[in-house]
């Protein structure tokens, strides 16, 4: 039996999906499942969002690009996360496409493309004020006075909001200025841009002016919203389960686990469970944390350790081993959100999800 076990729900993923294209109509879904999916397993979660209408995969590295190839999925896969000399050859091979960052990067890939092949489709990407991947303005105002190489081919404009998630939407809509600006220059240059893309998951909740030829959500696939998007209607994918393994009385004063962190103050029934930091449950959930069994919070006692957490099950006297364990998810009317977890761990919930270790089986429900 698998102790640990990470549930996702396929409709949900389908529901979230669907949340997308109500907003943004017509306008293709570039599907983000870079990190394995945010950490619910990026074959199956692919194929449930291309089968329910996603048009592309997004991707950071272009391993993960050849784990999409290799599972037989043919969609086109966009690798964002910038690209090394050794990765042109596997991009031609798998039929991957790049994201180009900088001046550097274009005269890179132009060169060490073969010939004799088909040009390379590539996206590049512009900084518009995160400061992070992409041409600054001026680069890719200057980039426009050169011939564009033959062995590549120019299928999109790409660039990242910083702030679309902030109460004040300032930033962001200065970043969609600047898009607009670079854009309006290539068409001048006479450069043409099949795709423009800028929209993630908070822009497509947001700024309908973001939207242009594609979108790239992530976060709301998974069935979260981070800003000010009340209204996102929106069901998380993942539940993370576990069971008891053991349950001991102690007396009062007993320290408990690594440190003794945590000192009983009355006689106390802990409950042990089979789950722990080498699982991407955090440390920092250590002491602060809580869990659900029967229905009910119960508080992690003491640090979690690589493998086991213990709870205090004091105020739930029938906690019997075998019984399940909630941390993440819904058990009777309580829940626990990636979100609440991300409070929890000062995080955010991109990154509880993308921390729950592969060596957790997912399983995938269509109830
Ligand atoms: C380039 C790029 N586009 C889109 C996304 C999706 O963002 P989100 O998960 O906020 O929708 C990410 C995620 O970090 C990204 O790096």
């Amino acid at each position: 039996m698998n102790s640990t076990v990470v549930e996702i729900s396929l409709p949900a993923l389908r529901h979230n999906l669907r949340q997308v294209a109500r907003r943004v109509g017509t306008v293709p879904i570039i599907a983000v499942v870079k990190a394995n999916a945010y950490g619910h397993g990026v074959v199956p979660v692919t194929r449930t969002l291309l089968a329910a209408g996603a048009r592309q995969l997004g991707v950071a590295t272009v391993a993960e690009g050849q784990e999409l190839r290799h599972a037989g999925i043919t969609a086109p896969v966009l690798v964002m996360g910038g690209v090394f000399p050794d990765d042109v050859p596997l991009l031609q091979e798998l039929n991957l496409t790049p994201v180009l960052p900088s001046q550097d990067a274009i005269l890179m890939a132009a060169r060490l493309v073969k010939s004799r092949s088909a040009p390379l489709p590539v996206h590049l990407k512009v900084d518009t004020g995160m400061s992070r991947l992409g041409l600054t303005r001026e680069e890719f105002l200057d980039s426009l006075h050169s011939t564009w190489p033959p062995t590549l081919r120019l299928e999109g404009l790409m660039s990242h909001l910083a702030s679309a998630d902030a109460h004040d939407g300032a930033s962001a809509e200065g970043q969609l200025a600047r898009f607009r600006e670079l854009l309006d220059a290539a068409k001048s240059a006479g450069l043409a841009v099949p795709a423009a893309h800028i929209a993630n998951s908070a822009a497509i909740l947001r700024f309908p002016a973001s939207y242009f030829d594609r979108v790239r959500p992530g976060l709301m696939l998974y069935g979260y919203a981070n800003g000010p998007t009340a209204a996102a209607d929106l069901r998380p994918a993942l539940s993370w389960k576990t069971h008891i393994v053991q349950v001991k009385r102690v007396g009062a004063g007993q320290p408990v686990s690594y440190g003794g962190t945590f000192v009983t103050s009355r006689p106390s029934t802990l409950a042990i469970l089979p789950v722990g930091y080498a699982d991407g449950y955090s440390r920092t959930l250590s002491n602060r944390g809580h869990v659900l069994v029967g229905g009910r919070t119960v508080p992690i006692v003491g640090r979690i350790c690589m493998d086991l957490t213990v709870v205090d099950v004091s105020d739930l006297p029938e906690a019997r081993p075998g019984d399940e364990a909630v941390l993440l998810g819904r058990q009777g009317a309580a829940a626990i959100t990636a979100d609440d977890l991300a409070a929890w761990q000062e995080t955010i919930s991109y990154e509880v999800l993308c921390q729950i270790s592969p060596r957790l089986p997912r399983v995938y429900l269509e109830d």
